[in-house]
C-alpha cells in the first residue's frame, strides 16, 4: 500500500517493541532504516531481522547530545539524508511522586523529552542542511492526556512531547516539513527496559473497546500513513492509535440497577 523504497528512515530506540515494529513497518515497505538505540545485544538481533542492506545500527543514548549528532552523522553516510524522523526511545518506570527521586525524575525527562529533543533537533537540522522536505514523528502516549497513578515523570515527559512537537510543527511549516505526534495506548510488547506487572496489562487490556491490546505495528502502520504523501496536509497533530481506550471508559457495568 506504501512504498517508501530509497527513502532513509532513521528511528530512536527501534532495537525492541513498537520502535522496532515501526522500523518492520517501513523496511517491509521498500525503506533504508537506521536504528539507534543504546542495548547493543539487542540491536544486533534487531538487525538480524532486516535485510542487511537496507539496515543499519548504532548503539546510541538517545540523552547524550553529541552521540545523536553522531548517529545521524554516520546513518547518513551510510545511507544518505534522512527522509523521515521517528523520535520513538522512551522508558514507562513507574513509582509514586512521595517516592520518586531526582534521579527517577530525571531519568525519565532525559530520555522522553530531551532525547526527543535532541533527536528530533538533528533530524531537522539535516533535513534543512540537506534542502530535503522531511517528516519527522515523535511518539507520546495517551498518558499525555490521561495521568495515571505512579507515573507523573512519565505523563509529564508525555505532555512535553506534544507540546514541544506543535512548536517544532509550528517553525517547519515554512520549510514543507511535516512535525507529527503519534499518542499510543497500550501496546503489547515484551520490554525488558520498562516491564509492566501482568495485574497492570491484564485491566488496561479491560479498559480497550476493541478487545486487544495494540500491537506495535499498529503504530508502524499510522507511521506509515503520517509520513507519506497522503498526509501532505497534515502537521503539528495528534493521532491517537489505541482501540478506542481514549474515547471513554469501556469497562464499566450498566448504569441502571
Ligand atoms: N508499550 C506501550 O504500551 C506504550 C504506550 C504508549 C507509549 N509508548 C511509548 O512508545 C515508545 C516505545 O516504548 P516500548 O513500549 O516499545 O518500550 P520498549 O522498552 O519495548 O522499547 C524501548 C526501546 O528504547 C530503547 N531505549 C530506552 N532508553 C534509551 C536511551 N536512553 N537511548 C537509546 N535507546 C533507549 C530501549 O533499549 C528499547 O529498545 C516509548 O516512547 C513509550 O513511552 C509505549
Amino acid at each position: 500500500m506504501f512504498d517508501y523504497t530509497d527513502k532513509h528512515v532513521i528511528i530512536t530506540g527501534g532495537a525492541a517493541g513498537i520502535g522496532f515494529g515501526i522500523a518492520k513497518c517501513f523496511h517491509d515497505a521498500g525503506a533504508k532504516i537506521s536504528i539507534g538505540d543504546f542495548r547493543p545485544d539487542a540491536l544486533d538481533a534487531a538487525l538480524a531481522q532486516l535485510s542487511p542492506e537496507r539496515s543499519y545500527g548504532y548503539t546510541v543514548d538517545v540523552r547524550d547530545e553529541k552521540q545523536i549528532d553522531t548517529f545521524f552523522h554516520s546513518a547518513e553516510q551510510e545511507f544518505g539524508p534522512v527522509d523521515i524522523v521517528v523520535a520513538n526511545a522512551g522508558v514507562i518506570p513507574s513509582v509514586s511522586v512521595v517516592n520518586m527521586t531526582v534521579e527517577d525524575w530525571d531519568r525519565v525527562m532525559d530520555t522522553n523529552a530531551r532525547g526527543t529533543f535532541l533527536t528530533c533537533r538533528a533530524g531537522a537540522r539535516s533535513m534543512l542542511a540537506n534542502s530535503n522536505q522531511g517528516k519527522i514523528i515523535t511518539i507520546a502516549s495517551i498518558a499525555a492526556d490521561a495521568a495515571r497513578v505512579d507515573a507523573s515523570h512519565y505523563c509529564a515527559s508525555k505532555a512535553a512531547i506534544v507540546q514541544f512537537t506543535k512548536s517544532l510543527a509550528l517553525e517547519m511549516a515554512k520549510h514543507q516539513i511535516n512535525v507529527n505526534i503519534i499518542k499510543p495506548g497500550y501496546v503489547e510488547v515484551e520490554s525488558d527496559v520498562s516491564p509492566l506487572s501482568e495485574e497492570y496489562k491484564e485491566v488496561t487490556r479491560k479498559g480497550i473497546p476493541l478487545g486487544r491490546p495494540g500491537q506495535p505495528e499498529d503504530i508502524g502502520n499510522m507511521a506509515l500513513f503520517l509520513a507519506s504523501d497522503y498526509a501532505e496536509h497534515i502537521t503539528g497533530e495528534s493521532f491517537v492509535v489505541a482501540g478506542g481506550a481514549s474515547a471513554g471508559r469501556a469497562n464499566l457495568p450498566p448504569a441502571q440497577p
